[in-house]
C-alpha cells in the first residue's frame, strides 16, 4: 500500500476543525434535538426569595392543568431519600428546597407535562406560602454578629462560616516582611460572573421500566463522574446508567456540577416510566447555575530597596453561596488559587482563605481557568503593577527582575508548586517588542504633559492546568487520569475514543492530529468520539484546561503502543528482525534498505490477516494516563489604552498576546481559544457583572443587563507565541483554553490603572465601566 500523498494532518499543521462541518449547516446534534418516544417535558418552579422558611405548597391548581402527569416537590423527593444530594466539594445541597430556600432561584418543585407549554402554564399556578428571612449577600454580612444562619439543615453548623485553609510558610513569610524595605498592598474583590455558554443546560432522563436501564442525555462536561455520582447517590447499578453528552454549545465550567434538574427529571422518569425533558431558560442559566469568582481579597507584597520581591501575603474570603459546590480537587478548599506567586521569584509566601455562605446560588466552576486561577493571576499581576507605580520603577523591567528565571526549572514555588518549565523573560521580550513598547512610553509621556490619559497595561501570568497527578486532585474521591481507546480497522483507518468531552474547543480535529503524527495515519481517516459512557473508556472529562495535558497525552500513549505492535508485524511481513526496523512517519522499513516497508496500514490490514504466530489478533489499545505533574502555560499580555476625561469612556487601543502553551497541536484553533478567552476577559474587565441587591435579588439575571460582549465591541487582538514544551508531556504539548481568560483582565484593568496613574487613582473594581472612572476622575477634581 502507498504512503498517503496526502498532508497528514499532524501536530502542527492548522487543518480545519472536522466538526464544523455539521454544525455550519445545522446538523449539530445538541440535547434539544433530542426527541424521544413518549417524552415528557419538566419546567422548573423557583424560589422569587433569596432566604425564606416554606410555610407550605399547595399544587392542586398547577396539577390541574389539562396535560400535567405530576407535580414534584421536596416531600416527595424526601420519600425516596432525594431532597438533598452531594456537591462536588463535599457538602449537601437540596434537591428541591423543603425546610427554606437559601437563594433566589432555587429549585422549590417541577411540573411533568405532556408538553413544554402545559408545563410551563402550570409551573406559574404552583403556590408556595414562604416567610421571608433576612439575606446575606456577601462574605461581610455572613460573618456580622447576629448574621442570619443560611445552613440551619446541618447539624452542629452555628454560623455561616464553611472552611479555613492555609498554605505556605507563615513564619518566614512573616521574617521577609519585618525586613523589607516597601510593602505594596491591595484590597479588592473578583467579582461574581456567569461562564453563560450559548446552550443552557439540561437533560433527556430515560429510564427504561422494562430493563431499568437509565440513558441520561445530558450536557455534561464529565459524563462518567456524573454516572459514578448519579449511581453513588441514586443506589443505581452503574452499568445500568449510560450517560450520554452529544453536541454541547460552550461549557466554560458551568457544565461541569450535578444540577437537581438533572435528578428531579431522573426520578421523575423512573417514577413515571417515560423519558422526561428538561431545558432550562437564559434566566434560570444566569440565576441558579455555577457562578464563577466572587473573591475578596486581601494582598500584601513585600520588596527590597532595588525592587526584588521577598514575599506575598495574601487573604481571601471566598462567596460560596449557599451550599459549598466548587468544582474542584477535593484537597483545596479555595481551589489552586495558591498558585498566587505566579511567574514570580518569591522565597516566602503565605495564603489564608476562608469560605462563607451566602444566600446566592452556588458554583465555584472553573470558568475558563483551572480552578480559581483566574482569580490568583489577578491579584498578583495588579499587585506587581501598583508596586512599580509606587516605587517609580518601569513595570516591566520589575516583572523581568523578578521573574523565575529560564534556568531555575523545575521550579518549587513558596505554596508548594513544582512549575514544569518557563522562559517568561522571552514571552516578555516579545510581546513588549511587538508592542513597540519603547515608542509608546515616549508618547506616553508627551500625552501626560498635555494632561492626557494614556495607559499601557502588562499581566505575565502562569497557569497551572492539567490535573492530576491522581495522588493529589480528585473529584470526590476519583483520580484525575484520563484515558484514549484507539481501534485501527483492517483497512488503516481508525477510531479514537476518549474519556474528555469537547464543547467547542474541537476535540474532534487535534486528537486525530496526534494520532496522525504518532502512526502516520492522515487525520481525515480518524474518527474521534467523546461523551457516551457505554462506549467511551473511562475518564474525568473536559474543564480547566485539561484536555490536552491528560488525554492528549493518553492519545499520543496509546498511538505509542499501537505503533510497537505494528512493528512485529511489519517484521514478520518483512522477513526481519525487529531491531532491524526504524520507524518514520507512517512506515517501519528496514535500517539502510529505504525501499524495504511496511506501512501502518499494511500492517493494520495484517493485523486481521497475517499474524506472526502467537500475537494476539487486532490492532486496538487503551491508555490510561495519570500525569506525574501538572503543566504551565505561560504568557505576557499588552494592553494600551485612552481614557476620556470627560465622559470616564475607556478605549482598548491594542491587546498583544503572547503566549506559550509548549507545542501546538493545531496553531489555527490554539488562537482560536485564546480569542475566546481575550473577548471573555475584555468583557469581565469592563462589562459583565452579576450582583445581588440588599435582599438577595439577582440584578444580571438575563443579557440585557449581563452585558456579553460582541464582535464589534471587542477590541483587535494582536498574537504572538514562544515555545517552552513540557519536560514530561509525551509531545510536549499544555493545555491553552484558558489560559487567556486567566491572563487578560488584569492586563486590561493595569492598563487603565496606568492612564490613571499619575492621578493616583490605583484601586479601580471590576468591571472597570465608564461612570466608575468618570466618579474617579471627578473624586480627584478632573472637570473636563
Ligand atoms: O480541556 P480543553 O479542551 O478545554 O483545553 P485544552 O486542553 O487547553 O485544549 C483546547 C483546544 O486547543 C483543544 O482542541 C486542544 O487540542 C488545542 N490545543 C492545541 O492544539 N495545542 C496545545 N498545546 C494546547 C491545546
Amino acid at each position: 500500500m502507498a504512503v498517503d500523498a496526502k498532508p497528514h494532518g499532524g501536530i502542527g499543521e492548522s487543518i480545519k476543525r472536522r466538526e464544523d462541518g455539521r454544525f455550519l449547516v445545522g446538523r449539530g446534534n445538541y440535547l434539544d434535538d433530542h426527541q424521544l418516544p413518549g417524552m415528557l417535558h419538566m419546567v422548573i418552579h423557583r424560589s422569587p426569595h433569596a432566604h425564606a422558611r416554606i410555610k407550605s405548597i399547595d399544587t392542586s391548581r398547577a396539577a390541574a392543568v389539562p396535560g400535567v402527569i405530576a407535580v414534584v416537590t421536596g416531600e416527595l423527593m424526601a420519600q425516596h431519600n432525594l431532597a438533598w444530594m452531594p456537591t462536588l466539594s463535599g457538602d449537601t445541597q437540596a434537591v428541591l428546597a423543603t425546610d427554606k430556600v437559601r437563594f433566589q432561584g432555587q429549585e422549590v418543585a417541577a411540573v411533568i407535562a405532556e408538553t413544554r407549554a402545559a408545563a410551563d402554564d402550570a409551573v406559574g399556578l404552583i403556590d408556595v406560602d414562604y416567610e421571608v428571612l433576612g439575606a446575606v449577600v456577601n462574605p461581610e454580612q455572613a460573618k456580622a454578629q447576629g448574621a442570619p444562619l443560611i445552613r440551619t439543615d446541618k447539624e452542629g453548623q452555628k454560623d455561616n462560616h464553611i472552611y479555613h485553609w492555609e498554605s505556605g510558610d507563615q513564619a518566614s513569610t512573616e521574617a521577609a516582611f519585618a525586613r523589607a524595605s516597601k510593602v505594596v498592598s491591595l484590597t479588592t474583590h473578583y467579582p461574581r460572573s456567569h461562564p453563560a455558554p450559548m446552550e443552557t443546560c439540561g437533560c433527556i432522563a430515560d429510564v427504561n421500566p422494562a430493563t431499568g436501564k437509565a440513558t441520561i442525555y445530558m450536557t455534561s462536561q464529565a459524563p462518567h463522574a456524573i454516572r459514578t455520582v448519579f449511581a453513588l447517590v441514586a443506589g443505581l447499578p452503574e452499568q445500568n446508567i449510560r450517560v450520554v453528552s452529544p453536541d454541547i454549545g460552550g461549557g466554560f465550567g458551568n457544565k461541569v456540577p450535578v444540577y437537581p434538574g438533572y435528578v428531579v427529571a431522573t426520578a421523575a422518569s423512573l417514577l413515571i416510566g417515560r423519558p422526561v425533558k428538561w431545558v432550562e431558560e437564559r434566566t434560570e442559566n444566569l440565576i441558579s447555575t455555577g457562578f464563577a469568582r466572587d473573591f475578596h481579597m486581601t494582598g500584601e507584597l513585600a520588596l527590597d530597596d532595588q525592587g526584588k520581591m521577598l514575599a506575598l501575603r495574601v487573604h481571601l474570603d471566598s462567596d460560596n453561596g449557599a451550599f459549598f459546590a466548587d468544582a474542584q480537587p477535593s484537597k483545596f478548599k479555595a481551589g489552586l488559587f495558591h498558585i498566587v506567586t505566579g511567574s514570580y521569584d518569591l522565597p516566602a509566601a503565605h495564603v489564608t482563605a476562608d469560605g462563607y455562605y451566602t444566600n446566592k446560588a452556588p458554583g465555584g466552576v472553573a470558568y475558563r481557568c483551572s480552578f480559581r486561577v483566574t482569580e490568583a493571576s489577578y491579584l498578583i499581576e495588579r499587585l506587581v503593577t501598583n508596586a512599580a507605580i509606587e516605587l517609580g520603577m518601569d513595570q516591566a523591567e520589575l516583572r523581568r527582575r523578578n521573574f523565575i528565571p529560564a534556568d531555575k526549572f523545575p521550579y518549587h514555588s513558596a505554596t508548594g508548586w513544582v512549575y514544569d518549565s518557563g522562559d517568561y523573560v522571552r514571552a516578555l521580550d516579545l510581546a513588549l517588542e511587538k508592542l513597540g513598547y519603547e515608542q509608546l512610553l515616549a508618547e506616553q509621556r508627551e500625552k501626560r504633559a498635555r494632561g492626557e490619559l494614556m495607559g499601557i497595561g502588562l499581566a505575565s501570568f502562569t497557569e497551572v492546568v492539567g490535573a492530576g497527578h491522581g495522588a493529589d486532585f480528585d473529584i470526590l474521591g476519583i483520580r484525575m487520569f484520563d484515558s484514549a481507546e484507539l481501534r485501527v480497522h483492517p483497512t488503516g483507518k481508525a477510531l479514537l475514543r476518549m474519556g474528555t468531552k469537547s464543547q467547542g474547543q474541537g476535540h474532534e480535529t487535534t486528537f486525530a492530529q496526534i494520532v496522525a503524527e504518532e502512526l502516520g495515519i492522515p487525520a481525515s481517516d480518524i474518527a474521534v468520539e467523546e461523551g457516551d459512557t457505554d462506549t467511551a473508556p473511562y475518564g474525568l472529562g473536559t474543564y480547566a484546561s485539561r484536555s490536552t495535558p491528560v488525554a492528549g497525552a493518553a492519545t499520543a500513549m496509546v498511538a505509542r503502543k499501537l505503533r510497537e505492535k505494528a512493528r512485529k508485524i511489519a517484521a514478520h511481513l518483512l522477513e526481519a528482525d525487529e531491531a532491524d526496523l526504524e520507524w518514520t512517519r507512517g512506515k517501519w522499513g528496514v535500517k539502510g534498505s529505504p525501499e524495504r516497508f511496511k506501512t501502518i496500514q499494511d500492517c493494520a490490514f495484517a493485523a486481521y490477516t497475517n499474524l506472526p504466530e502467537g500475537l494476539e489478533p487486532g490492532l486496538e489499545g487503551v491508555h490510561y494516563y495519570d500525569p506525574p505533574n501538572m503543566t504551565y502555560p505561560f504568557g505576557t499580555y499588552a494592553v494600551v489604552v485612552d481614557v476620556d476625561k470627560g465622559t470616564g469612556q475607556v478605549k482598548v487601543r491594542r491587546m498583544v498576546a503572547v503566549d506559550d502553551c509548549g507545542v501546538r497541536i493545531n496553531p489555527m484553533i490554539v488562537e482560536g481559544q485564546i480569542h475566546g478567552g481575550l473577548t471573555e476577559g475584555w468583557a469581565i474587565a469592563f462589562t459583565e457583572l452579576i450582583t445581588f441587591d440588599d435582599d438577595g435579588n439577582c440584578i444580571g439575571s438575563n443579557f440585557m443587563e449581563y452585558l456579553l460582549p460582541t464582535a464589534w465591541e471587542t477590541p483587535k487582538f494582536e498574537l504572538g507565541e514562544t515555545v517552552t514544551p513540557s519536560p514530561h508531556h509525551p509531545i510536549g504539548a499544555k493545555g491553552v483554553g484558558e489560559s487567556a481568560t486567566v491572563g487578560s483582565p488584569a492586563a486590561y484593568v493595569n492598563a487603565v490603572v496606568d492612564a490613571l496613574a499619575p492621578l493616583g487613582i490605583r484601586n479601580l473594581e471590576m468591571p472597570v465601566t465608564s461612570d466608575k472612572v468618570w466618579a474617579a476622575l471627578r473624586s480627584k477634581g478632573v472637570t473636563e
